[in-house]
């Protein structure tokens, strides 16, 4: 028998990703070292499934046909380098190998490098939307060699998410371009659940807002402008009852001692290697890192203490964090996606930023309704550095700051964190300042350590003796 595909890594989501293609009607063969893995997946088909899993790689690439078409859905880092050294006696010229995890994009680089030379096409592709997008309709985030990418197309349009007929699925550019897109969608993900957590915690902590009218809110929002994944899951987790105690919500029982597995690190720590400024999402990672202090936090809460004395009422806050929270959310996307147009230069990745924003309105942890305004913005300039330059995203940014600012004013009154929520007013502020102060920081500079420097007024490169 001929086989279609084939998957290494029958964890969760190398299983719903092959459920997923046999729907599709393509037959699938499955490969994982663990024996009960390998035996189930078969008990796992439907009727009019194709499927077959083995433990040998030999065998598992003799049943794919040629030139093969492979994913490895295997934790990120060594496990990709051992999946793919096991594989190799086995392949052959022209054979593709799709990377379906979150891999550090140089990592991807590296490998495409590696494999080119045994004229193997690899793939770094980011698949966002957990089990249950792996298995209905994920997102995907593929990046590779073009042409290559032409015999995957069809399988991939097939098994991702839809949003109007149109598959959330494009070839992003050459090398590691997908898992850099796929990285920096991650650093929006963190950026906006730090956001809502910012949300939540100025309504239940500063002003007493019962959990019902909070999850109330997130439901609302959901309804309208603001509607995305990130929001309907919060309403949702706002509803669960704690089944352990059966006393209260379930959240009131979870740690606050944030875990991460690096995708939103990598994300500003590669920014700030290409100057990409993305202040929220740097936020996002440090309020995970501040998060796991705990014994020293609750120290400190004992000692440094703060009389709330803001003058904004309940109301009023409800009123206001609506559009408050719009103007972040826009902003942080716009962080992402200048990070994205920075890199493509950098990188010669080739981005298509209008297809990139069309790829994340449905199946990922960041869909969201605007990101059809997202898309817009950039049919309509499709070299547009800035989503805060575009006029339709600019005129409600404009009219909604006033809101924004309000609101981070009451989290400071209050003393509540809002890292993320500053941050983006910061960032609005310094985008839209002609002149900001760090003419200071060049004086300073030249003064201390005669590092020189340019003048507003004339050509050239000067050094004072300051005093
Ligand atoms: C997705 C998620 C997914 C995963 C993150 C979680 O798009 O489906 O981003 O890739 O849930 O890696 O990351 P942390 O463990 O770092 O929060």
């Amino acid at each position: 028998e001929e086989f279609d595909f084939g998957i290494v890594g029958l964890g969760v989501m190398g299983r719903n990703l092959l459920l997923n293609m046999a729907d599709h009607n393509f037959s699938v063969a499955g490969l994982d070292l663990d024996a009960e893995k390998a035996a189930s997946l078969e008990k796992e088909a439907l009727e009019n499934h194709t499927i077959k899993g083995t433990t040998s790689a030999e065998e598992f690439c003799g049943l794919i046909r040629k030139p093969r078409a492979i994913m490895l859905l295997v934790p990120a880092g060594k496990p990709v380098d051992a999946a793919i050294k096991s594989l190799l006696p086995f392949l052959e010229e022209g054979d593709v190998l799709v990377d379906g995890g979150n891999s550090y994009f140089p990592d991807t680089d590296r490998r495409v490098k590696e494999l080119a030379e045994k004229g193997i096409h690899f793939f770094g592709m980011g698949i966002s939307g957990g089990e249950k997008g792996a298995r209905f309709g994920p997102s995907m985030m593929p990046g590779g060699n073009a042409e290559a990418y032409e015999r995957l197309r069809p399988i991939f349009e097939a098994v991702a998410a839809k949003v109007n007929g149109e598959p959330c699925v494009t070839y992003l550019g050459q090398g590691s371009a997908g898992n850099y897109v796929k990285m920096v969608h991650n650093g929006i993900e963190y950026a906006i659940m730090e956001l809502i957590a910012e949300t939540y915690d100025l309504l239940k902590r500063g002003y007493g807002v019962e959990d019902s009218k909070i999850q109330q809110l997130f439901a609302k929002w959901n309804e309208s402008e603001l509607s995305s994944f990130l929001v309907e899951i919060t309403s949702e987790i706002l509803e669960k009852q704690d089944e352990v105690t059966g006393k209260g919500l379930l959240l009131n029982y979870v740690s606050d001692a944030a875990k991460s597995k690096g995708t939103g690190k990598w994300t500003s720590q590669n920014a700030m290697d290409i100057q990409a400024p993305v202040p929220a999402i740097d936020a996002a990672v440090q309020m995970r890192d501040i998060s796991k202090y705990k014994e020293e936090r609750v120290e400190a809460s004992k000692v440094l203490k703060w009389k709330d004395n803001s003058e904004t009422s309940e109301e009023q806050i409800f009123e206001e964090l609506t559009d408050a929270f719009y103007f972040a959310m826009i902003n942080i996307y716009a962080q992402g996606m200048a990070q994205l147009f920075i890199a493509s230069k950098e990188y010669n990745y080739g981005l298509n930023l209008e297809e990139v924003a069309k790829i994340w309105r449905g199946g990922c942890i960041i869909r969201a309704a605007c990101l059809e305004d997202l898309r817009q913005a950039y049919t309509k300039t499709p070299e547009l550095p800035n989503l805060l330059m575009d006029e339709k995203l600019g005129k409600a940014l404009q009219e909604k700051q006033g809101a924004a600012r309000n609101v981070v004013k009451t989290f400071i009154d209050k003393g509540i964190p809002a890292a993320v929520f500053t941050s983006t007013i910061s960032y609005f502020d310094s985008y839209r300042s002609e002149i900001l102060p760090t003419n200071m920081i060049q004086a300073q500079r030249d003064y201390f350590g005669a590092h020189k420097y340019e003048r507003n007024d004339q050509e050239g490169i000067f050094h004072t003796e300051w005093v």
